[in-house]
């Protein structure tokens, strides 16, 4: 196997400063917020994978099932030779693809960029196995941040699985398509995945499991800061909130904070004051219609050229090209 090259574009001071600025952003807004990227530090990927496996947690299961049934589609309509992976994570339903590119003939690369090093560098390791002469080009980086710097030979593909577009807000998403658009060649290719919008009685429980996973994975971001930052949030006296927004078609996770507390970053030398109850906003999970999700490609010079979902029509993968 050629060695793995891993370029780091988020080095611990950038990801500590971007950290800072969001963290002192967000604490100090009302409501409070977080940015759900500071999940994924190694302990939070681990809970990430743990919730793939939740009975309640149908997406990664549904997008699997859709792969399943058509990556050998996909490599054939594509013809890619390069596989750019957005918020890669384990890669591990990627293996799919891989496997159909390689079958066709076309593989020749595999970019995976997470902002989380060690899911990064676990992928690549397992990667050895199944695809002992694939090219790997890992780049640990952010992708609202580095998308001018995704390295491969065209015709490429850019996969962006799991529904983690529904983690941004509609205006990030706009700009995030538009940039990835900038810097694709037209041609290119654009696989999305997108959870759909269903029954809250699904939703909410994918979000608000029996076994806590999800409570933990969601309070995982305060020890984050704590270590991080220097804080000192009293992790258990935060409650995990998952609600439907009706309005806007996405889940809102929160921490509530049981009882009032003065909690201190030191490194950032701020005094956060809650009241019992108050709630942190640390994540939306959009979910999405085919006309929106069209529509927003569409609006970034994507055009859909093909709209699957798994039997049960929970969750869809569509693939875009490039104008
Ligand atoms: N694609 C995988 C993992 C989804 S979890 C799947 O479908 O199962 C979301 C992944 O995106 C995590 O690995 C997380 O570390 C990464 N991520 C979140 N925000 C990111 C950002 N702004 N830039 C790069 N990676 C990000
Ligand atoms: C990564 N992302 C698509 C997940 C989601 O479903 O929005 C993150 C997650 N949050 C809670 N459970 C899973």
């Amino acid at each position: 196997m050629t060695s793995p090259v891993v370029d780091i574009y988020l080095t611990a001071d950038h990801a500590e400063i971007s950290l800072r600025e969001d963290a002192r952003l967000g604490l100090t807004s009302s409501p409070k917020w977080l940015p759900s990227k500071w999940f994924y530090d190694a302990r939070g990927s681990e809970l990430f994978e743990e919730i793939t496996r939740l009975p309640e947690y149908y997406p990664t299961r549904a997008e699997r099932s859709i792969l399943v049934t058509h990556a050998g589609d996909i490599a054939r309509r594509t013809g890619a030779h390069t596989l750019v992976e957005l918020g890669s994570g384990s890669s591990e339903k990627t293996r799919l693809l891989l496997g159909a590119m390689r079958a066709e003939g076309t593989l020749r690369e595999y970019v995976p960029l997470d902002v989380s090093e060690t899911a990064l560098r676990d992928a690549i390791a397992g990667m050895h196995e199944g695809f002992p002469m694939l090219a790997i080009h890992a780049v640990v980086g952010d992708f609202t941040k580095h998308l001018d710097r995704i390295p491969g030979q065209a015709p490429r593909m850019v996969a962006f699985l799991g529904g983690t577009i529904g983690n941004l807000f509609p205006d990030e998403r706009a700009t995030f398509l538009s940039e990835l658009h900038e810097t694709l060649a037209p041609g290119d290719w654009l696989l999305l995945g997108t959870d759909l919008v269903k029954d809250p009685g699904v939703l909410v429980p994918a979000y608000d499991d029996a076994a806590g996973i999800t409570a933990e994975f969601n309070r995982n971001v305060l020890a984050v800061l704590n270590r991080e930052l220097g804080g000192d949030f009293d992790i258990e006296n935060y409650e995990h909130v998952a609600l439907w927004d009706s309005e806007n078609e996405w889940i809102e996770m929160r921490l509530r904070s049981t009882a009032a507390a003065k909690v201190t970053l030191s490194e950032l030398a701020l005094d956060i004051v809650l009241e019992a109850g108050e709630e942190i906003r640390t994540e939306i999970s959009a979910k999405f219609r085919r006309k929106g999700v069209e529509r927003e490609l569409a609006t970034a010079g994507f055009g859909l050229d093909s709209w699957w979902t798994d039997p049960e029509g929970r969750f869809a993968l569509s693939l875009a090209r490039a104008r």
